[in-house]
């Protein structure tokens, strides 16, 4: 008879994002007619901009062509994709990232979970805690984070670092050393970034401590203020320690269409001298056949002149939302952050309620969802976050329901 991984029964509850939609359908269910407004999952509610769509047009098109159809696409994924990444996402920052160093794929949130393959199993993660549940869940399921505490909700064999108020929801360096580091900024659940010598210090750590860094940089395009990095590349010697995760979700709307990458410098050597790019490109080659083309084809679009303008204006239309939610919690008498370099808005929850007691607060009595805190680890007890990914209309009607509580 088949065994399972055991591993995946150590997972305590179900996904976090999974768990609250189950809750909210059966709330719906229990309350028809009642107006739900979500501001929980980051999914994002503008169409596509309009050049994208006409890319995508294009390339349909093309697929019923002989001779411009396409089957499988190339392994790393289309160079013409590749260029127009490399040229604006890096080169236009004064950074120098090969085409053969980017690898396409079908979104951030798969490179995150499957990019822990290429690492020993006894190697040890570092975490923020709160965190993007992804990176612990799919450390767990290949078996390496010991013991699960269900007082603590914390892994035997993780080193978390709190993310606190007191240092603007910031990492400090670990006291134990770790092998591999997961950092997100703009963060996701807080919302917080660091400025560049702060990234910096965590790359220089790294390469001290010959750990590597996966750096998930999901929100760079929601970044206003000029001392934040976009890129930990802007870092010196970030290409000998750090990988780097992209999404074209959040910047230019493909949740549902599913484009991303990741950078790996062929700079990034283990101890041995092995290339975690050559790894890689042999994970890449073996598990994945490549995202659409004409998905990559939108995915060119957004680095058009025309593509640069309209995604910027979807990305301002948010960050408007994001201003309304934080200036209306404040005014209502929340403690705010986030919200200024990214599209995440975290409070604290209000009279001592946990994070789960907000959830549920919120849903029945302003019909808005959002997402606990605790949901993000254990520091993130006592918050909340709310997203700006919602309407404009939507956004200030949740508003309105929230301040009249
Ligand atoms: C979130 O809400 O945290 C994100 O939308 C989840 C994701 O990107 O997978």
């Amino acid at each position: 008879m088949f065994k399972v991984n055991e591993n995946y029964l150590k997972l305590p509850g179900s996904y976090l994002f999974s768990n609250i939609a189950k809750k909210v359908s059966a709330y719906k269910a229990a309350n028809p007619g009642k107006e739900i407004i979500s501001l929980g999952i980051g999914d994002v509610t503008q169409p596509l901009a309009p050049a994208i769509i006409n890319s995508l047009h294009k390339a349909v098109d093309e697929m019923a062509v002989k001779e411009t159809f396409r089957g499988y696409a190339p392994d790393l994924g289309y160079e013409f994709l590749r260029s127009a990444i490399s040229k604006n996402d890096y080169a236009a920052r004064g950074v120098d990232i090969a085409i053969d160093e980017i690898f396409v794929s079908d979104g951030a949130k798969c490179d995150s979970g499957n990019i822990q393959e290429i690492f020993a199993a006894d190697n040890k993660i570092a975490v923020c805690d709160p965190v993007y549940p992804v990176y612990v869940d799919t450390n767990v399921m290949a078996g390496r984070t010991g013991t699960y505490d269900k007082e603590t909700e914390l892994w035997s064999d993780v080193i978390y670092m709190p993310c606190q108020a007191e240092h603007n929801f910031a990492p400090e360096l670990p006291k134990e050393t770790p092998d591999i580091i997961y950092l997100c900024f703009p963060n996701n659940p807080t919302g917080a970034t660091i400025k560049k010598e702060q990234l910096q210090e965590w790359v220089d750590y790294a390469n001290k401590t010959g750990a590597v860094i996966i750096y998930d940089a999901a929100y760079e395009a929601y970044i206003s203020e000029k001392d934040v990095p976009h890129t930990i590349y802007e870092c010196d010697g970030a290409k000998n320690c750090a990988i780097e995760l992209r999404s074209f979700s959040k910047n230019a709307g493909f949740t549902g269409t599913r484009l991303g990458f990741a950078v790996v410098p062929k700079d990034l050597k283990a101890d041995d001298g092995t290339s975690l790019n050559a790894l890689w490109a042999r994970r890449h080659g073996t598990k994945f056949n490549g995202a659409p083309y004409i998905i990559q084809r939108a995915g060119e679009a957004v680095y058009s002149e025309e593509g640069k303008k309209q995604t910027a204006e979807q990305i301002a239309y948010y960050m408007n939302n994001a201003k309304i939610i934080k200036e209306g919690l404040a005014k209502a008498g929340f403690t705010v952050s986030g919200g200024v370099n990214a599209p995440y808005i975290w409070l604290q929850t209000p009279d001592g309620m946990t994070s789960w007691e907000f959830f549920d607060h919120l849903l029945e009595n302003a019909n808005v969802v959002g997402t606990p805190g605790s949901g993000f680890g254990p520091s993130g007890e006592g918050y909340f976050r709310l997203t700006a990914f919602g309407t404009y209309e939507n956004t200030i009607e949740a508003l309105k329901r929230i301040q009249t509580l």
